[in-house]
């Protein structure tokens, strides 16, 4: 009995603990040469307002060049709540179907000419790097007139990428445009993963349901062994 409780209470500081580390650091300063502390990023996959604005920030400033195969477009509308009539008109190709995944607009292949790296593919990347990385990662662009974008990146040396975000950032002023950035990042944690709300909901309830069935377990227990000295 003392064993099973044990092992019960070790899975669950097991899955804890799992969830609570994140991926190594961000880059190394270049101006000090010391290691970059990765910022926290304020993922919040309860808030749909938030994710909305991610998505339209992800729609208008990335989807250019960043597909995300594995989120379908359908899949985004319901979860997010937005209709698919403007997910269709705002956010898709004509081409595409509401049932298609999210697709970059420009050919991938065109880019790897242009940039030298083809843009990968987003949908997995908030698992493999951590939300905390693409959140620093976005935030940490600097001038570097030796780079060819006139920018190099703190947290990813030397980055093909050119900072797309910089006209945004001016317009914004930097608290609003940190806070968007959340969003953003909010958002392509949640197309890493878009059942993990609903998988911790169902999380909850198979722990008390364990809970709940370890009363007549034990009391079964007592009842088998009760003669046997
Ligand atoms: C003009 C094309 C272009 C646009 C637009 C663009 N990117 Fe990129 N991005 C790239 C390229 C090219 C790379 C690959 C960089 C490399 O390998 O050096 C990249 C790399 C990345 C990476 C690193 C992925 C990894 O795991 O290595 C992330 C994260 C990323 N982009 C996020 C974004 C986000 C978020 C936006 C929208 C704000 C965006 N990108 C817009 C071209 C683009």
């Amino acid at each position: 009995m003392k064993k099973l409780l044990l092992s019960l209470i070790l899975t669950m500081s097991a899955a804890t603990t799992a969830q609570a580390a994140g991926g190594g650091g961000c880059g190394m300063n270049p101006a000090t040469q010391e290691p970059y502390e990765c910022s926290t990023a304020p993922v919040r996959l309860t808030d749909k307002a938030s994710l909305q604005r991610g998505a339209a920030v992800f729609m208008n400033y990335c989807a250019g060049c960043h597909s995300l195969k594995y989120l379908r477009y359908e899949r985004m509308a319901t979860d997010l709540a937005i209709p698919n009539e403007l997910v269709e008109k705002y956010m898709m190709f004509t081409t595409d179907k509401i049932g298609d995944g999210i697709t970059a607009k420009i050919d991938p292949k065109m880019q790897a000419k242009w940039f030298g790296n083809a843009p990968p593919d987003l949908s997995l990347t908030a698992r493999l790097r951590s939300p905390d990385w693409i959140y620093t990662f976005l935030l940490t662009f600097y001038e570097d007139p030796n780079r060819p974008w006139g920018v190099n990146n703190i947290t990813f040396k030397d980055v093909a990428m050119p900072h797309v975000l910089h006209n945004l950032q001016q317009d914004l002023g930097d608290d609003e445009y940190r806070e968007r950035v959340g969003d953003l990042t909010n958002f392509l944690t949640y197309a890493a993963e878009p059942i993990a709300h609903q998988r911790k909901i169902y999380g909850f309830f198979v722990i008390l349901f364990l809970l709940v069935l370890l009363i007549p377990v034990w009391l079964l227990n007592k009842e088998y062994w009760k003669d046997v000295k």
